[in-house]
């Protein structure tokens, strides 16, 4: 992902000028998880998948200090910064993205937070979603929060107003080009559509657990 900004912090505002709901995002998908029936387990093995800055890891660390964390990322300058915000101890770093990990049944939970709306549905999405099933324990859980396409068109264009309305209040002015990496190249899709992806890559039905305007949250089981 090329970068127009200063990482970590520069990331972290924008991302939180852009994404409604953003600060709640990694605070919600760790408690999801923590109550989950396998990730519950005391010492529990989860992935972070596209691990960006950290923002997961951090909350992570605060809520389940027990739990023994993977945090990877494609991009070397996302998993240096998240790696200078959390130190390099007790954390098992790798550079790889998920398709690339090769992990079969390592982790009881994995959470993946805006990453798979920047993969094409070309064999793409399934392929990482997948990836992500397999690297889960049978019955282990996925959060997943992503970018939507909107299915109630009526809606669409005062949703996008309001998007617009969020960001202006949010204070954010930067750059359109700077905003790229997160706004631009994106290949949101709709329910049924991530219902029949998840259902191919081995997850049950997607339950949705957090919406706010496009950005939506879903807990996804892998099944037994
Ligand atoms: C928009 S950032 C989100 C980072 C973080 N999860 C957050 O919510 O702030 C998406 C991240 O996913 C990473 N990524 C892209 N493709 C990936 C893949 N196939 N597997 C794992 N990570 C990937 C990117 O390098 C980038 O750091």
């Amino acid at each position: 992902m090329p970068l127009g900004y200063d990482l970590p912090l520069g990331y972290d505002l924008i991302v939180q000028q852009l994404i409604p709901g953003y600060a709640s995002l990694a605070r919600l998908a760790v408690a999801l998880l923590a109550a989950s029936p396998r990730a519950s387990s005391s010492g529990a093995a989860v992935l972070v998948a596209g691990c960006g800055t950290g923002a997961e890891l951090v909350e992570a660390r605060a809520q389940r200090p027990d739990w023994q964390l993977t945090a990877i990322d494609p991009s070397a300058e996302m998993l240096a910064a998240s790696q200078q915000r959390l130190g390099v101890e007790s954390i098992s770093w790798r550079q790889t993205t998920v398709e690339d990990l090769n992990a079969d049944g390592c982790f009881a939970g994995a959470l993946s937070v805006l990453v798979l709306q920047s993969l094409p549905d070309d064999g793409s999405k399934l392929a990482f979603l997948t990836a992500l099933a397999r690297s889960l324990e049978h019955g282990g859980q996925l959060v997943l929060v992503d970018l939507m396409a909107p299915e109630r068109s009526t809606l669409q264009s005062q949703v996008e107003a309001a998007w617009m309305g969020f960001q202006r209040a949010s204070g954010l002015n930067a750059d359109p080009h700077d905003l790229a990496p997160l706004t631009q190249g994106l290949h949101p899709i709709g329910e049924a559509r991530l219902t029949a992806l998840v259902n191919a890559a081995g997850f049950g039905d997607p339950a949705r657990i957090f919406q706010a305007l496009g950005y939506e949250g879903f807990l996804l089981q892998r099944r037994p």
